[in-house]
């Protein structure tokens, strides 16, 4: 199967994570940490892509073109999230009906209700707590599998949740189909199909979480499962109208926790989808109070 014929919707879903692995890999070259496209040259990144990830120069020239966006807006400040970005095919991570839209600034529909969050979002959360490789990092809302893909740039210790069973089984399906093709960095990623109100007790404590659903407080257990020194960003406030927030959690001498809060928005308010809440195996409601 070609990695860019993944459907939405959840039979046709299901049956193509169902389908057996492509023969051969369509990656050229193995992942390497250290290798890094070129940045400041449209032509150049295409061509490196081209060469050692062999994907379409269709889709590596709309990358580009809204990485350049992402600088202007300060979306993304440093080199590591900079490649994080440029490495990561978000074309496989919408569903096919939004494949010419995969680069646009907005979120987009992935089906059960939800969206993938836009890349301006995305990087903004990413390079706000900036994982370094071996930290280890929780992500509540795995959703496509976009945010955990670009965050496998960053570290090899990564967690993920997602609540909605067939959504989560769906992307484990992409993720499969991207693995066996040649994108060995997914293999880190550990996910789970469950409520991430209550974190992953299992991996605790982490040095950095991320939260891409809304919710009106800071669940206890994700800012006990938080290392001290570690930040959280999360989309904090009523539905439709969160403020995504800069948690840093620190230790004082005499052993007490303080917490500090920052917008990493100043002041606008950005539009996520409900945290949701998992009650005998159904979701049922919100965790907002
Ligand atoms: C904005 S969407 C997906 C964002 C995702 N990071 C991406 O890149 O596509 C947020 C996701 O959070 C999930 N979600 C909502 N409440 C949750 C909960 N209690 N535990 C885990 N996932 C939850 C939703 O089902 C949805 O898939």
């Amino acid at each position: 199967m070609d990695r860019r014929t993944f459907v939405a919707g959840a039979t046709a879903a299901l049956a193509a994570a169902a389908l057996p692995p492509p023969a051969s890999a369509v990656v050229p070259k193995p992942y390497d940490w250290n290798a890094t496209p070129p940045m400041d040259d449209r032509q150049a990144f295409i061509d490196w892509m081209v060469a050692n990830r062999g994907e379409d120069p269709l889709y590596l020239g709309q990358r580009y073109d809204r990485f350049l966006q992402l600088i202007a807006h300060n979306d993304v400040w440093n080199d590591r999230n900079k490649r994080a970005y440029l490495m990561t095919p978000r074309e496989d991570f919408v569903t096919k009906p939004n494949l010419s839209r995969a680069y646009e600034w907005h979120y987009l529909d992935i089906g059960y209700g939800v969206s993938i969050t836009g890349p301006h979002t995305v990087m903004r959360m990413t390079n706000t707590i900036d994982p370094q490789k071996g930290e280890r990092v929780l992500e509540v809302g795995t959703g496509s599998g976009y945010q955990s893909a670009v965050l496998a740039n960053l570290t090899d210790q990564l967690h993920t949740i997602e609540i909605i069973k067939p959504l989560y089984e769906r992307t484990g399906g992409v993720y499969a189909d991207l693995i066996a093709q040649g994108y060995t960095e997914y293999q880190a990623i550990q996910r789970k199909n469950d409520d991430g109100y209550y974190g992953w007790e299992e991996f605790a404590p982490f040095d950095k979480i991320i939260v891409t659903c809304g919710i009106d407080h800071v669940p206890p257990p994700l800012l006990q499962q938080l290392k001290p020194g570690g930040v959280m960003v999360i989309p904090i406030g009523p539905p439709g109208a969160q403020h995504v927030l800069r948690i840093d959690k620190t230790q004082q001498a005499d052993g007490r926790f303080t917490i500090a809060r920052s917008d990493i928005y100043h002041g606008s308010i950005v539009n996520f989808v409900p945290f949701t809440k998992l009650v005998e195996g159904k979701i049922v409601g919100t965790h907002s109070n």
